[in-house]
C-alpha cells in the first residue's frame, strides 16, 4: 500500500458513519421543513439537548438491561474522569432538560421535537449506521390514550407528506410496575423451560429482564420466544382499558393498525402503549419509526411525577422511501470582463443576493466564450454579463441559458426579469 494510499484509509470516515453531500442534503432539509412545520401544527416547540451526557443517565433512562446500554453505548473517560455517553437516544435527555430546568411549572403546553445525531455501536449494515439521525417528539403530562393515538396520526400526516407509502403501523402495551411483574415471572418460567435451547444472551436476559428476549435477533430464540405467554393476557384493568382507548382512538383517526403482542421495544422504560411504523420494503431493518408511553422515567429522575409518550423517527430509514421533489435553484452566473468590471461585478452581485438571488461569481480572468462555458458547466440558469460597456451605461446584459434569450436594461430591470421567471 502506497503512503498516499494508507492516510487516505486512516483519514477515511469511520464505519458506520457517512457524510450528506450536496445533492442529497436537500432532502434532508426538505424533510427537516416539513417535519417542523407538521410538528408545530400539533402545538410541539423545539428542545435542543446536548449531543453527550452523563452515562448514568442512559443507564438510568433507557435501562440497564437494554441492549443499548449493555453493547451499544459510545462511552468515554473525558479528561476530568467523569464518564460521558454520546447519546444513543434522546428520550433521556428530554426528561433531564425538563427536570433541570423545571418546564413543567411553565404552563405552556410540553410537547417537545428535535432532530439530530445519536450514536450506537452495533453491526452497520443497510439501514443500521453508528452515527444515524432521529426526529424525535415527546408529550408530558397528558395521561389520556387519545394523545397516543394522535402522535401516531401525526407520524402518519408526516410520513403522508413525505410520499412515504406502503406502511403498516404495529401497537402493543407492555403494561406497568402493576401488572408486568405477574408477566414477567410467567416469561421467566417459560424461559427456564427452553434455557437449553437459548442463546447465552438470553439466557442471562431470562435472570434480569425476560422481557427484553423479544429483542435478540437469532432466529432460534426468536422462534422460541414466538411460543411465549402473551402479555395481552396479564394486562390489569388500568392499562387494559388504556390499551382499548387507543384502538378505539386510532380507528377514530382512521389510522388501520395490527396488534403485535411480541412488541415490547428495546427500551426498559416503557409502560403501557408501544407502537412502531414498519415497512417490508426496508429489509431486515424494518421500522420507520418507534415510540411508546413511559410514566415513570420522571419521577425515576427525581423530578415531578409526570408521565411522557413520544416517538422516534430514523431519517435516514424515512428518506430512503420517501418521494422527496426539490425544486431545482434559480442561479445567475456574473461574467466580468476585465478587472474594473470585476469591481462593478462584486458590487451587482451583493446587490443581487441582498433582493433575493442567487449569484455565483467567478473571479478568474476569462474571455466571453469560457465564461459560457463555465455558466453552463455550473447550470447556471443566467449570464449577467459586466463589461466597460455596460459599466459605462449602467445597462447589463442578461441571458437565459435555456432559451438563449438575451435582454438588456438597468439592474432594477433585470431583477424584476429573474424575479419573475
Ligand atoms: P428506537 O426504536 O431505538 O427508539 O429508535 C427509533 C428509530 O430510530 C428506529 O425506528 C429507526 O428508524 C431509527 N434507528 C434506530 N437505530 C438506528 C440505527 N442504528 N441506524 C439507523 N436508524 C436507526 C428510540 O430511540 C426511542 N427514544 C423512541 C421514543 C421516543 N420512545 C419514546 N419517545
Amino acid at each position: 500500500m502506497s503512503e498516499d494510499t494508507a492516510a487516505k484509509k486512516e483519514l477515511a470516515a469511520i464505519k458506520g458513519t457517512r457524510d450528506i453531500l450536496p445533492g442529497e442534503v436537500e432532502k434532508w432539509q426538505a424533510l427537516e421543513a416539513l417535519a417542523r412545520t407538521t410538528f408545530e401544527l400539533y402545538g410541539f416547540r423545539e428542545l435542543r439537548a446536548p449531543v453527550f451526557e452523563a452515562t448514568e443517565l442512559f443507564e438510568k433512562g433507557s435501562g440497564a438491561t437494554s441492549d443499548i446500554v449493555t453493547k451499544e453505548m459510545y462511552t468515554f473517560t473525558d479528561k476530568g474522569g467523569r464518564s460521558l455517553t454520546l447519546r444513543p437516544e434522546y428520550t433521556p435527555s428530554v426528561v433531564r432538560a425538563i427536570v433541570e430546568h423545571r418546564l413543567d411549572l411553565e404552563g405552556a403546553p410540553m410537547r417537545y421535537y428535535y432532530m439530530g445525531p445519536m450514536f450506537r455501536y452495533d453491526k452497520p449494515q443497510k439501514g443500521r449506521y453508528r452515527q444515524f439521525h432521529q426526529v424525535d417528539i415527546e408529550v408530558f403530562g397528558e395521561k389520556d390514550a387519545a394523545v397516543d393515538a394522535e402522535i401516531i396520526e401525526m407520524a402518519h400526516a408526516l410520513l403522508g407528506k413525505l410520499g412515504v407509502a406502503g406502511t403498516e403501523t404495529l401497537v402493543n402495551s407492555v403494561g406497568c410496575r402493576a401488572c408486568r411483574p405477574a408477566y414477567s415471572a410467567a416469561l421467566r418460567q417459560a424461559a427456564a423451560a427452553r434455557r437449553a435451547d437459548l442463546c447465552p444472551d438470553c439466557q442471562r436476559k431470562a435472570e434480569t429482564n425476560p422481557l427484553r428476549i423479544f429483542d435478540c435477533k437469532v432466529e432460534a430464540c426468536r422462534t422460541i420466544a414466538a411460543a411465549f405467554p402473551s402479555i395481552q393476557d396479564f394486562l390489569c384493568q388500568e392499562c387494559r382499558d388504556h390499551f382499548r382507548r387507543l384502538l378505539a382512538c386510532l380507528d377514530a383517526l382512521g389510522i388501520p393498525c395490527r396488534i403485535d403482542p411480541r412488541l415490547v421495544r428495546g427500551l426498559d422504560y416503557y409502560t403501557k402503549t408501544t407502537f412502531e411504523i414498519v415497512s417490508s420494503h426496508l429489509g431486515a431493518q424494518n421500522a420507520l419509526l418507534g415510540g411508546g408511553r413511559y410514566d415513570d422515567m420522571m419521577k425515576d429522575f427525581g423530578g415531578p411525577d409526570i408521565c411522557g409518550t413520544g416517538f422516534a423517527m430514523g431519517i435516514e430509514r424515512v428518506l430512503s422511501m420517501a418521494e422527496i421533489a426539490v425544486p431545482k435553484r434559480k442561479t445567475v452566473y456574473l461574467a466580468h470582463l476585465g478587472e474594473e468590471a470585476r469591481m462593478a461585478g462584486l458590487e451587482l452581485a451583493r446587490w443581487l443576493r441582498s433582493n433575493g438571488v442567487e449569484c455565483l461569481v467567478e473571479y478568474k480572468d476569462r474571455g466571453m466564450k469560457a465564461h459560457f462555458g463555465r455558466a453552463n458547466k455550473l447550470q447556471a440558469d443566467w449570464v449577467l454579463i459586466v463589461g466597460e460597456n455596460e459599466m459605462k451605461s449602467g445597462r447589463f446584459a442578461l441571458k437565459d441559458m435555456a432559451t438563449g434569450r438575451q435582454v438588456d436594461g438597468p439592474r432594477e430591470e433585470l431583477l424584476a426579469l429573474l424575479r419573475t421567471n
